[in-house]
């Protein structure tokens, strides 16, 4: 089976990764428009480098869960393609090994004139730290109001999927929340989220629970299909 798993934050918040909307969510402290666009970044860069660097040193301090870690065990048994909204890289270091990141990554960064100019980056990055081509490093995140280039390819693998598992998100923020429509009708739809945002249907399952509980119950089952 062609798996498609489509996670938010709610699927990194037991590693220790606050979420956006949830009470004492990352938004509650932040507006979005000073530390996440490229109006704040113009506008305040050492806001936006800061806002990034501390989220950048407490993923290096945090691991997988046992939700991160099902899915990567799933690859045992189907092909899995993980398309996360997420930032961190907490599905990679599980193992998983077909990750799409919608909204970029935090332990990389690029040149703010060619965005082809990706770099690792683990440590804080500061104004004056310059690409190859000697101009200003910014984090590889997809801000507010930017295009989101991965969304045509996280489509067709939508389309293509057999089963869909989604996990931890708040399905708010577009295009991200719009790919499930893209899924073929009737394949099993399985939704895994403590606050699920969707109800049952007859082919959407809904466990209304924590990631780490949930996602290993719907990996059990999906392990047993052919
Ligand atoms: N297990 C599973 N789900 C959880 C858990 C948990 N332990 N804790 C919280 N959740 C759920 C919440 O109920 C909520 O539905 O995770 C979801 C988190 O929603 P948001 O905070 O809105 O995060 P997300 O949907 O990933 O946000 C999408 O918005 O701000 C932008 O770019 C940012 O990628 C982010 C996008």
């Amino acid at each position: 089976m062609k798996i498609v798993v489509l996670t938010g934050a709610g699927v990194s918040a037991e590693s220790g990764i606050k979420t956006f909307r949830d009470s004492g969510g990352l938004w509650e402290g932040h507006d979005v428009m000073e530390v996440a666009s490229p109006e704040g970044f113009a506008r305040n860069p050492e806001v936006v480098l800061e806002f990034y660097n501390e989220r950048r040193r407490q993923l290096l301090k945090v691991q997988p869960n046992a939700a991160h870690k099902s899915l990567a065990e799933l690859e045992k048994y189907h092909e899995v393609t993980i398309i996360t909204q997420n930032v961190d890289n907490l599905h990679e270091k599980a193992g998983s090994t077909n990750v799409i990141h919608l909204h970029g990554e935090l332990m990389k960064v690029r040149c703010i004139e060619d965005e082809n100019l990706i770099l690792e980056w683990e440590n804080d990055l500061n104004l004056g730290d310059l690409s190859k081509n000697n101009h200003q490093l910014r984090p590889h995140i997809v801000w507010f109001g930017e295009m989101v280039p991965m969304i045509e390819v996280a489509a067709e693998v939508v389309e293509k999927a057999d089963a869909i598992i989604i996990v931890g998100t708040s399905m708010q923020v577009y295009p991200a929340a719009g790919l499930v429509q893209y899924a073929k009708d009737n394949i099993p739809i399985y939704f895994v989220d403590p606050k699920p945002s969707i109800s049952e249907t007859r082919n959407i399952t809904v466990f209304a629970e924590k990631a780490s509980t949930g996602v290993p119950k719907v990996v059990q089952i999906l392990a047993q299909k052919e």
